[in-house]
């Protein structure tokens, strides 16, 4: 594939501008998440007043447009670089070979992808998004002054306390660091910053972001893998003052329960 120079250098800068964007998402959905060591009952509130916000759908589809010109972008940007490469017009420095993290960053990239797709279904489109399904899931609705509200909450101590599930995540959380590593510094050079001691400092600044992001996301599964919460859950979930729909008998483990 061969872009105009002019043309790639646009979908670079995209690429990176998306990429920085997507940092800001992740940085708040982190901090929300935060809010699952605090307690079932803060989670799920948080949870419920951010998906019945009406904006969430604008947010949403911002979220969509800024990932998909990313992948989009950064799939042309990596072709046409291997293009550039074959047909011997790459300039490169010859003491700067290409890194293994450079190399893979379509790897991880594919990855993170697929691991988003699995993501979204597990949780936002998970048991209990619809709420006419309530009467199998029961166990995953609380009532919050009178109105049904998932159990988020639970949904990720169920999801989490299976170690293939929670190990899964921490692959794709490793894959996530990885290509931060490379990304976040390859982002502002791209926009401009070829100042050394900047450079330098945004180098550094991708290895601390990676580590950051990789241990703090990992943090939730392995959290849940290893503390495996079942009663305590139950009880904690009984014990808010919000009640459980009695929809169905309530299971007495957290096995019983038939999430898909
Ligand atoms: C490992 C810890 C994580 C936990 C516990 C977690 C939890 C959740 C939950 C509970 C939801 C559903 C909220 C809803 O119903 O709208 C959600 C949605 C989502 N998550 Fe995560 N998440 C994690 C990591 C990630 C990562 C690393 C990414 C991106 C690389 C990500 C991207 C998303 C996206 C795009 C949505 C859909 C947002 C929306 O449509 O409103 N999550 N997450």
């Amino acid at each position: 594939m061969s872009l105009t120079p002019n043309t790639n250098i646009a979908k670079k800068i995209l690429t990176a501008v998306s990429g920085l964007l997507i940092f800001g998402f992740l940085t708040g959905h982190f901090l929300g998440n935060l809010l699952l060591f605090v307690g079932a009952e803060p989670f799920n509130i948080y949870a419920h007043q951010l998906t019945s916000n009406p904006l969430i759908y604008l947010a949403e589809l911002i979220l969509v447009i800024i990932f998909g010109s990313h992948i989009v972008t950064g799939i042309q940007v990596t072709l046409a670089s291997r293009g550039a490469r074959k047909k011997g017009y790459e300039v490169r420095n010859e003491r700067t070979p290409k890194s293994w993290i450079v190399k893979s960053m379509p790897y991880t990239g594919t990855i993170i992808f697929l691991f988003i797709i699995f993501h979204i279904i597990s949780f936002k489109f998970g048991p209990g998004f619809d709420e006419s399904a309530r009467i199998n899931e029961g166990m995953l609705y609380l009532t919050m002054e009178g109105e049904p509200i998932r159990d988020l909450y639970k949904l990720v101590v169920v999801r989490f306390t299976n170690p293939a599930y929670s190990i899964f995540y921490v692959i794709a959380m490793i894959s996530m660091g990885i290509h931060i590593a490379h990304a976040f510094q390859s982002a502002i050079r791209t926009l401009g910053v070829t100042n050394k001691t900047y450079y330098q400092l945004a180098q550094k600044a991708s290895i601390a972001l990676a580590v950051v992001f990789t241990v703090g996301f990992s943090s939730f599964p392995l959290y849940f893998m290893v503390s495996q919460p079942e009663l305590a859950v139950i009880e904690e979930v009984e014990t808010v003052e919000s009640e459980v729909i009695e929809m169905n008998e309530v299971p007495a483990s957290i096995e019983e329960l038939d999430v898909k």
